[in-house]
């Protein structure tokens, strides 16, 4: 088991979670997180079923620890359309074997945290993710007073997206969690409140236009030329910038 203080550098190596290491992972699991998870859990992830895994060793450690795991990520690849972000990932029905990547558990021993350990096991799922054609994002749940876990998702550019009341219970008591997302080939989400807004403005902004042409057109018979080129134009540009606000829409954020 990891000692609480390192005695010197380490030499942090990433691999697969493999059978060998079911019960180190039982014991951080424990001792990390507030609830249990069913032995069925640990054996799916050291096996390999339905759950991919990553694992932290530290090499300079003496032997028989240079290969015990003091840090961790699971996850498991889902159907998008059967996903609670089904409407935040731009599903396309046409495509129904879109897929997501769900964070399951991340975590990192006491000894070895601040050494960017986590943020090498995220790095590890967006790459896994971004190889898999079909997969459009990553995303996980956190419980809402994690802050070191908070303060890493949106370093490494996740989105925070939604806040779900009493999403986990815990010894009777109910907590709220935050969902993270991070895109990954080319997914994005659908338009936001915020882009139709101002699509709707922009298509406001033309009609009035239009109204004040005809206005004019019909104090003045004789309108020059390049008046009715101006409009026609503005109205081009117009159905061009919604396009444009559509192909954009990454640049808010939902929440
Ligand atoms: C959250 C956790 C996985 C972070 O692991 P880590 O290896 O220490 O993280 P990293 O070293 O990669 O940290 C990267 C960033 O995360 C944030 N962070 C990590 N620990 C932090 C802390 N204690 N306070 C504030 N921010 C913190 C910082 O933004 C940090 O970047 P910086 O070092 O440039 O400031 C670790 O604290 C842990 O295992 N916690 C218990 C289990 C847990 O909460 N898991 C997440 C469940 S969703």
């Amino acid at each position: 088991m990891v000692s609480p203080k390192l005695s010197k550098r380490p030499k942090i190596c990433y691999r697969p979670i493999r059978p060998s290491d079911l019960d180190i992972l039982e014991h951080i699991h424990g001792k990390l997180f507030p609830i249990r998870y069913e032995s069925a859990f640990f054996q799916d992830v050291v096996n390999g079923h339905d759950i991919v895994s990553w694992g932290a060793v530290d090499r300079s450690r003496p032997d028989g620890q240079s290969d015990e795991v003091i840090g961790f990520v699971t996850a498991r690849v889902v159907l998008a359309r059967e996903s609670e972000v089904v409407d935040l990932v731009g599903y396309d029905s046409s495509k129904s074997d879109q897929t997501l990547v769900y964070i399951l558990t991340l975590g990192v021993a006491e000894a070895y945290r601040n050494l960017g350990i986590a943020s090498s096991l995220i790095r590890e799922v967006i790459k896994y993710a971004s190889s898999i054609p079909t997969c459009r994002a990553v995303y996980l749940h956190v419980i809402s007073y994690n802050n070191p876990a908070i303060f890493l998702y949106k370093k490494m550019s996740f989105r925070c997206v939604r806040r779900l009341q009493g999403f986990y219970l815990i010894n009777g008591q109910h907590y709220d969690s935050y969902l993270f997302l991070y895109y990954v080939n080319g997914g994005r989400s659908p338009c936001s409140p915020l882009e139709i807004l101002a699509v709707i403005i922009s298509c406001m902004r033309s009609g009035l236009k239009s109204v004040a042409a005809r206005l004019y057109k019909k104090g003045d018979k004789k309108i020059p030329r390049w008046a009715k080129c101006k409009e026609s134009h503005s109205l081009v540009s117009t159905s061009h910038n919604k396009r444009n606000l559509a192909v954009e829409s990454t640049a808010y954020e939902c929440v």
